[in-house]
């Protein structure tokens, strides 16, 4: 794929608005997982050591286009300074004046934190006038948010008409991994589908089953396929024993489940395939992510939840990659247009 890398683009001096997704889970004014806002280290480190003024920008939650402080990105501006090591200046607006001031004010290793993009309805109404106003006090815009790439908002697809625009590492980065167990994955290649909402999950069951040797199924999407009597191919494995009303797949499927996964090279998973919350629920999960860590598999694992079952598992570093995007990834992996990262091709 062509994009504009960071790489390409000289950034030596540069004023930078670095597209981030620090859209994380909090906990008693803690961010409750560090990984996303570790993702952006590299191509932060490579502007510092170009003398760039960095701003990072994000959306936090959805507070629906108004100023609302339960979602402001302040509540993690320590704990972003300290994944990330650097000093970070917190400015309480996305645009103009307090913008202009916070970069003119900002002395060598240090960045500033944007507010909340979403406090602003155009954010996602990718309204132009207001995309311009984000976009004038800086010189280049670098997308490093995989996480929102599916999105056609000012602050991803936007910025593109306004200021030279390119993809860091981290982008970059997941758009190889997911190239490579999109288009060649080896075989037996074998996807894990769980979580909630069967109708976003289908087209990438579709996607699978015409790539991959056997797409398990599991979770809340597994009951609405049955509950649906949707019809698939022989490859996808659909439950045929539950845990208590359907919470948690049962063990003769879960069996079922691990022999597939012992004997595959290739394992993408996400969702979870149970009410994974409740650890009575949580055994399908959990088992399964030993299956695949003793399967020697090339494994990538994406979406919140999945993620928060590595954490509690201690399994973080041991999965060969890890992805930001939760509904990117699957919308990426279905074959739909990704229009952050479509605006960034340089032909
Ligand atoms: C995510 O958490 O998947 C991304 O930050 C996208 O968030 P959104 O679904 O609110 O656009």
């Amino acid at each position: 794929m062509n994009l504009r890398k960071i790489q390409d683009i000289d950034v030596k001096d540069k004023k930078i608005l670095l597209r981030v997704d620090f859209n994380v889970a909090v906990e008693k004014g803690k961010v409750k997982e560090n990984f996303k806002i570790a993702a952006v280290k590299e191509s932060l480190d490579y502007l510092l050591n170009r003398n760039c003024k960095i701003a990072l920008l994000s959306h936090f939650g959805r507070p629906n286009g108004k100023v609302d402080m339960e979602f402001s990105l302040a509540q993690i501006r320590n704990d972003v300074e300290e994944i990330l090591g650097v000093k970070i200046k917190f400015v309480d607006d996305c645009i103009g004046e307090k913008v202009k001031n916070g970069l003119d004010n900002l002395i060598a290793g240090e960045i500033l934190l944007l507010e909340n993009v979403r406090f602003y309805s155009g954010d996602e109404s990718n309204d132009e006038k207001f995309t311009e106003q984000l976009t004038e006090n800086f010189d280049i815009f670098i997308n490093d948010a995989f996480s929102v790439c599916h999105r056609d908002q000012a602050s991803v697809t936007g910025m593109a008409k306004f200021l030279p625009s390119c993809a860091g590492f981290r982008l970059l980065e997941e758009i190889h991994e997911m190239t490579i167990i999109k288009d060649h994955p080896i075989s037996p290649a074998i996807a894990i589908i769980g979580g909630a909402k069967i109708e976003t999950k289908l087209p990438v069951i579709k996607f699978f089953e015409k790539k991959y040797d056997y797409i398990l199924v599991g979770g809340k999407i597994a009951n609405e396929a049955l509950d649906q009597k949707i019809k698939f191919s022989k490859k996808v494995i659909l439950p045929f024993d539950f845990v208590d009303d359907q919470l948690d797949i049962g063990p003769k499927t879960l069996e079922k489940f691990k022999e597939i996964i012992s004997g595959a090279k290739t394992i993408v998973w996400n969702g979870p395939t149970g009410k994974f919350e409740d650890e009575k629920y949580a055994v399908s999960s959990n088992e399964i992510l030993k299956a695949i860590l003793v399967s020697g598999a090339y494994t990538v694992v994406g979406g919140g939840e999945t993620l928060e079952i590595l954490e509690k598992n201690y399994a973080m570093e041991k999965i060969d990659f890890v992805s930001t995007g939760g509904g990117a990834m699957l919308d990426y992996l279905a074959g739909n247009k990704m229009p952050g990262i479509e605006v960034l091709r340089s032909n």
